[in-house]
């Protein structure tokens, strides 16, 4: 099996720099037609980011190359701005079948000193951001039976990071964006995945050792990204992703304990050990298994 994009049309918000660009010309070298989205903003998004310069530079690499691409510098935290994008995608290229939510801002400070205008923006990116994208595509990939979109996550989202209140909340909601929508995409074939990666660019260059830096390039991150939109792949998977190492990331719950009907704090806290048991601990595919898991082991505990 040889991955390839030929006859595919994909769009990467925040294709101007980073892993996003990588990403973009990675797909472009495997035959996919391009959308370079980019609104050029500075690492903040607080200056620059009403230009497509930094998209149209990486648009004449990908036709250096040979391949087809347009520039877009939406703002993807505009629902018109991203509309009219998958709209022009359209125009060029007749369809979009992948989706890759890229684009990312960082402001980081720790909650007591952050200023919520800053929590604000990096919500609106990253989380509006990816729901924005998504929706403007959803309708065109249910209509052709085949979509493939990929968040964009973080290990502060999943599992925290000191100064990154903001930033983690947005990431680790687009996971549960994932959740939801790999389920309603299901009857149409459009996948939808996350990934998690470890990267040098930009946006860590400062957060990043030296050493580390040098040992983290896109290039090894990018091929866990295309995995995941291509033709064959899987959905609702979290990958992790860096410095040639990949991993993969679920949420998973320790069996259900049923306590009694007549409950104090002291019977959880007495039992707190029990219930936080990881040895026991499954993945759920959906929130019904959960609720069914909770009512069959009240059920059994009522009737013992
Ligand atoms: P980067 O700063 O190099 O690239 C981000 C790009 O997004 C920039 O070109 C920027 O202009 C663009 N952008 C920002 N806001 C935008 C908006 N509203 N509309 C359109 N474009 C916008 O950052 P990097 O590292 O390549 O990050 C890519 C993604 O990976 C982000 O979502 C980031 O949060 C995520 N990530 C990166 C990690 C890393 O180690 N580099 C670690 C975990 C997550």
């Amino acid at each position: 099996m040889t991955i390839r994009f030929d006859g595919r049309v994909a769009i990467v918000t925040g294709a101007g720099n980073g892993l996003g660009r990588v990403h973009a010309l990675e797909l472009a070298k495997l035959g996919a037609r391009l959308v370079i989205n980019d609104f050029g903003g500075s690492r903040d998004g607080k200056s620059g980011g009403s230009s497509s310069e930094a998209a149209l530079a990486v648009v004449e690499e990908i036709k250096a190359l040979g391949g087809a691409a347009i520039a877009n510098g939406a703002n993807v935290a505009d629902f018109e701005q991203v509309s009219a994008m998958v709209e022009q995608a359209k125009a060029e290229f007749g369809r979009v079948d992948i989706l890759i939510n890229n684009a990312g801002i960082l402001r980081d400070k720790t909650l007591s000193k952050m200023d919520m205008a800053d929590f604000r923006a990096v919500v609106d990116v990253h989380l509006m951001g990816s729901a924005y994208c998504t929706k403007a595509v959803w309708d065109t990939m249910r209509e052709q039976n085949y979509g493939r979109i990929l968040m964009t996550t973080s290990a502060a989202g999943l599992f925290g990071n000191f100064g990154q209140a903001n930033y983690g909340a947005a990431k680790m909601a687009v996971a549960g964006l994932m959740n939801m929508l790999a389920i309603e995409g299901k009857k149409n074939d459009i996948r939808v995945n996350t990934l998690a990666p470890i990267a040098a660019t930009r946006m860590t260059e400062d957060v990043m050792p030296e050493a580390l830096l040098k040992a983290v390039r896109p290039e090894q991150v990018t091929p866990g990204a295309l995995y995941l939109v291509s033709e064959d792949a899987p959905s609702k998977v979290i990958l992790g992703a860096g410095a040639g190492v990949f991993s993969s990331v679920r949420l998973v719950e320790t069996a259900p304990v049923y306590l009694g009907g007549e409950l104090t704090p002291d019977t959880v806290a007495a039992h707190f050990a029990q219930i936080s048991d990881w040895s026991t601990a499954v993945p759920r595919d959906d929130a019904n298994q959960q609720v069914a898991a909770f009512f069959e082991t009240a059920m059994k505990g009522l009737k013992a």
